[in-house]
């Protein structure tokens, strides 16, 4: 499997993906990373990691499907067969679901379809449930919607802040992302 990684921030999932990758357990190559915010630390680990790692910066764009024509060119140009978003702060368009018909993969911090959208964990703080988790699904046009690949869930404490109930639930997004990549690109294949 060829990759291309899509994030907008710190870049935890990507650096599980490659040390999945490192130690045998998942079977890709991580061909691309494209970010978006410059200062992004993702950008950083990339380097580190010595993945090629593209800036393009939503704000040079006039429209979103401009942008995403430019994500395509850059995913094709890196042979790329599997898009995997990891944390890529920006909606994306008809325009980049087309060019990769189920082969977008999103991990999103709660266990959909609870608490889509921006904030995930302060909503399921908020809400006052006892149990959370993140998920792992097919990207459609719909945001933090689409067939569910893989979930894992993990307790919300009485004490729990928001900064602890996340750090809580990206322990299994870096657990279960490298495993739904396979499984994903498994049942493709079927
Ligand atoms: C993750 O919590 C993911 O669920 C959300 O964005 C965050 C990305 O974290 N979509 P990182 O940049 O991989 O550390």
């Amino acid at each position: 499997l060829r990759l291309g990684l899509m994030a907008s921030g710190n870049g935890s999932n990507l650096a599980a993906i490659a040390n999945a990758i490192a130690a045998g357990q998942l079977n890709a190559s991580i061909a691309v990373l494209i970010y978006n915010q410059p200062e992004a630390r993702v950008a950083q680990r990339a380097e580190q990691l010595g993945i090629p790692a593209v800036l393009l910066d939503h704000r040079a764009f006039p429209n979103r499907e401009l942008l995403d024509a430019a994500i395509i060119q850059t995913l094709l140009q890196a042979e790329v067969d599997w898009v995997i978003m990891a944390g890529w702060m920006r909606r994306v368009t008809q325009v980049l679901i087309a060019a990769f018909p189920q082969r977008i993969l999103n991990i999103h911090p709660s266990l959909l379809p609870s608490f889509p959208g921006l904030r995930a964990v302060e909503q399921a703080l908020k809400a006052g449930v006892k149990i959370s988790g993140c998920t792992v699904h097919i990207v459609e046009l719909a945001v933090d919607s689409g067939p569910i690949i893989m979930q894992a869930a993990v307790p919300v404490w009485p004490n729990d802040t928001a900064p602890t109930l996340q750090a809580r639930i990206q322990q299994q997004e870096h657990r279960i992302y490298p495993q739904a990549i396979a499984l994903a690109a498994q049942q493709s294949d079927e």
